[in-house]
């Protein structure tokens, strides 16, 4: 994998032909699919569950699946989607009652564990798992929706994630969700990201390819 992943966010694809616009993003270029999973309870949307990452798995789709939930209870769905083959399940540590037994239940799942923080929500949750995470994901949106603006505040978080990350020596994607373009991709991996979803900024143009390429002629300067 290359040391910056593109992970398109799939809430932002044509749910009637979801397998061939994932893999026509792939084809363009994209590292990762990332996968949005919303309960109408959580957050104020209603998504796609376990059945749907299944049917992009039988469809042929080889990627890494970074699941995103914004469910709660978030334990009881977890076996459904490692079994549904997720690679990264993510999860917000408002949605967990026991936040380190979440994460135990997602790697004993076979799959690598994250946790979402909102743009709001304090890094103090990171203080006694950080060892355990494979992913620290920074929302620079609201969850809930595709198309909003990044909150520019997500930049001294990230950097303030990168230094925790760096210092503790591990292997931990810093992956940031929400607003992510062209045009502030740059600045967002300057302050420490590695792994950027972007949805309506690759789904909305006609060729994939060339939005991809974009953002890696922007994380090259
Ligand atoms: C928001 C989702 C995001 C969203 C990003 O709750 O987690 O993944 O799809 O969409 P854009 O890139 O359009 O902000
Ligand atoms: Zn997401």
């Amino acid at each position: 994998m290359s040391s910056y992943l593109i992970a398109p966010s799939i809430l932002s694809a044509d749910f009637a032909r979801l397998g061939d616009d994932v893999a026509n993003v792939l084809a363009a270029g994209a590292d990762v699919v990332h996968f949005d999973v919303m309960d109408n309870h959580y957050v104020p949307n209603l998504t796609i569950g376990p059945m749907v990452c299944q049917s992009l798995r039988d469809y042929g789709i080889t990627a890494p699946i970074d699941v995103h939930l914004m469910v709660k209870p978030v334990d009881r769905i977890i076996p459904d989607f490692a079994k549904a083959g997720a690679d990264i399940i993510t999860f917000h540590p408002e949605a967990s009652e026991h936040v380190d037994r979440t994460i135990q239940l997602i790697k004993d799942h076979g799959c690598k564990a994250g946790l979402v923080l909102n743009p709001a929500t304090s890094l103090h949750y990171l203080d006694f798992v950080l060892d355990k995470l494979d992913v620290v994901l920074l929302m620079s949106v609201n969850p809930g929706f595709g198309g909003q603006s990044f909150i520019p505040a997500t930049l001294d978080k990230l950097k303030r994630v990168r230094e925790l990350i760096d210092a503790s020596g591990r292997d931990i994607r810093l992956e940031v969700d929400g607003g992510v373009k062209a045009d502030n991709i740059a600045e967002i991996a300057a302050a420490g990201a590695d792994m950027f979803v972007a949805g309506s900024a690759i789904f909305s143009q006609e060729n994939y390819q060339v939005a991809i390429d974009a953002m890696r002629a922007e994380l090259a300067k």
